[in-house]
């Protein structure tokens, strides 16, 4: 036992009075501030076994004071989930079209709904974020719309379809000019070369000016005088370059000769109003709503 506290004559620290060979150990303790968060360390992991779930017991675990647990935690999480979407489903089932275009909240929630919907049901056809496709399937991205890209339009193709089995299905049928002997193949060509002057392309002069006659007498009624279509028939615009089956002479020669159509389901009674709701909403905000 140290009798008299000795002092390290290079730190100026006490010495702890032990001595090895002459070599003598110092006293410096662990500095106050780590000690008391050790303390304080302690003291939080004794309260915590009390307060919460923490280790292997007999039966189990021991479960704390507060019984707390994580599944229950994500339980009442989900619920509480489920019923703010609840709220916006009921939301979207209440409100006209046009309410739920204008309404932030509910906007938001048919979009991400919509996209959901779309993806697993529209994309095929229509490509991811109704890109379109080759072969009839149109971009619904875009301003050129064949049957309306109002709400209201869109609504009404998305319920009943195009051509689909549904008593209000959207229809038109263009004619085989071709197969139907209506128009000579020479008149075809003429007017097939007219078609495709309405977009700009070059051609002869005689020829488009012989096909403009035949095309006021035999399509303008579905086209429209300025070939720039008509919704109401569903007949798309062939001013515009895009071309649902492609727009080299050939394909525009044998869609006048022997027309192809698409179809496009109807989605009443597959899917539930709010989701076609949802999905209206969704394609109209892909970039061309009208
Ligand atoms: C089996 C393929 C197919 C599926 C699936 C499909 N569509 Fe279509 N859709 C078409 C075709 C083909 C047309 C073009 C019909 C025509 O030529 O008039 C079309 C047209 C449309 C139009 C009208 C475009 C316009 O310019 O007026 C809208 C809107 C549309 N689809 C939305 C959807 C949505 C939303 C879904 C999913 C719920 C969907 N479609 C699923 C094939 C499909
Ligand atoms: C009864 C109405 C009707 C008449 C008449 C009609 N069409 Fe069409 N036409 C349509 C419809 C509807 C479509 C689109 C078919 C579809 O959506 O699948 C179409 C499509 C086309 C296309 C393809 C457009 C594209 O984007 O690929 C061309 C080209 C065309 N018509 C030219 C003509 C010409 C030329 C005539 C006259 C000789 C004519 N049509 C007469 C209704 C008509």
């Amino acid at each position: 036992m140290p009798t008299k506290i000795e002092k390290d004559s290079v730190t100026g620290t006490e010495t702890t009075g032990h001595e090895w060979d002459g070599i003598k150990e110092l006293n410096s303790p662990l500095p106050r501030w780590w000690l008391y968060v050790m303390y304080a360390c302690i003291v939080w992991s004794v309260a915590y076994w009390f307060i919460f779930p923490a280790i292997p017991w007999i039966d189990g675990y021991t479960r704390g004071l507060l019984g707390y647990n994580q599944r229950d935690a994500l339980e009442q999480q989900l619920a509480a989930a489920r019923e703010r979407q609840a709220v916006l489903r009921d939301g979207i089932d209440k409100a006209s079209l046009q309410e739920i275009r204008n309404d932030a909240q509910l906007l938001q929630f048919a979009v991400a709904g919509g996209g959901i919907a779309f993806a697993d049901n529209c994309a095929g056809c229509h490509g991811l974020g109704g890109a379109g496709q080759r072969g009839g399937y149109p971009s619904l991205a875009d301003d050129a719309w064949i049957w309306g890209g109002t709400l209201d339009a869109i609504h009404t193709t998305l319920q009943h379809g195009i051509r689909w089995d549904d008593a209000d299905t959207r229809w038109s049928e263009m004619p085989g000019f071709g197969e139907l002997g209506i128009l000579t193949e020479a008149e075809i060509s003429d007017v097939a070369d007219y078609a495709l002057s309405l977009s700009g392309s070059a051609g002869n002069a005689a020829a488009i000016a012989r096909g403009a006659e035949v095309f006021e007498f035999q399509c303008a009624a579905c086209h429209g005088d300025q070939g720039t279509g008509m919704e109401d028939v569903g007949a798309p615009n062939l001013a515009d370059r895009i071309w649902l089956y492609g727009g080299e002479r050939e394909q525009i020669v044998a869609q006048i000769a022997q027309p192809e159509h698409g179809v496009m389901p109807g989605w009443s009674g597959r899917l539930d109003p709010a989701a076609i709701k949802m999905l209206t909403v969704y394609v109209h905000t892909l970039g061309g709503g009208q």
